[in-house]
């Protein structure tokens, strides 16, 4: 039993879909989540400036004494090197590896579609853990830089005609080339899980990494001896105004459920170099 609070992070609010599902499957635990509302988006930066970004993230995450954290973010996790992540003194994820093992799992012709922002598509990150599990898969990517502006203005809801004339045209040589599973590699995706279901068809099996990652989560903690069995709660932060930010995570998360909301100075954390 371990009362800290889990870190969450992310560019901004897409994140809050991998909070509702940690709320979903952990409801005892208390969440903090930064939003890097005033640097998103992320996907567009080079690898450098994301580094330096999450590096300022994790260190505010710590600053509230958590005990693990999540990057709920496609395009840092795909950026992050794992040698930082290594020398953290929490358990840190982010929330690539379970959802390329769901993918992995789903697949049964073994063709694999991921979509992402440009920075996780120009990685290949998604392209060297599938084929560490599945050798013979074949993976298809496609960048969709529009669909997290999309999502942030709330062109949400399967008969968004906006929305889906964008998604027809992104996912076009994702449909044709046949695949059955396709990996929505940004957390901000699975709000239009719907449109993008829509587009790719019923035979089509869609990936919410934060949700894989939510279940790994439990797992994880679980197995550390670092559950916690308390009422549950959650405290938001984020770099740029607080308004509108329970509307917005109302249309994130479901219901926003409750939990302070404050903004912060991120550029003020650094992360300590660990010995
Ligand atoms: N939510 C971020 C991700 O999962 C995307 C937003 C951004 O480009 O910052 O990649």
């Amino acid at each position: 039993m371990d009362k800290r609070p889990i870190g969450v992070f992310d560019s901004g609010l897409g994140g809050l879909t991998a909070v509702r599902e940690l709320r979903r499957v952990l409801p005892g635990e208390t969440i903090v989540y930064f939003g890097d509302t005033g640097r998103v988006p992320y996907g567009s930066r080079s690898r450098d400036t994301i580094i330096q970004y999450a590096k300022q993230d994790i260190a505010f995450l710590l600053s509230q004494n958590v005990k693990y954290i999540m990057a709920a973010c496609g395009t840092v996790s795909s950026i992050l090197p794992a040698e930082v992540s290594g020398r953290l003194p929490v358990p840190y994820t982010g929330v690539l590896e379970a959802a390329a093992r769901a993918a992995a799992k789903a697949t049964c012709i073994r063709r694999i579609g991921v979509i992402g922002t440009a920075a996780t598509i120009r990685s290949g990150s998604y392209e060297r853990l599938l084929r560490a599990l599945l050798p013979d898969v074949q993976v298809y990517t496609r960048a969709c830089p529009m669909f997290v502006p999309l999502v942030e203005n709330g062109y949400l809801g399967a008969g968004n005609p906006i929305t889906t004339a964008i998604a027809e045209e992104y996912l076009a040589p994702i449909r044709s080339a046949g695949v059955d599973t396709l990996i929505l590699g940004c957390t901000h995706y699975p709000l239009i899980a719907d449109v993008i279901g829509k587009v790719m068809g019923p035979g089509v099996t869609l990936i919410d990494p934060g949700r894989e990652t939510a279940d790994a989560t439990r797992t994880l903690l679980a197995a550390r001896g670092l559950l916690a069995e308390g009422a549950g709660g959650a405290r938001y932060y984020v770099s740029d105004s607080i308004e509108g930010f329970t509307s917005t995570a109302n249309a994130f998360m479901g219901r926003y459920a409750g939990g302070t909301v404050a903004q912060i100075a991120i550029d003020d954390y650094e992360l300590e170099p660990q010995e």
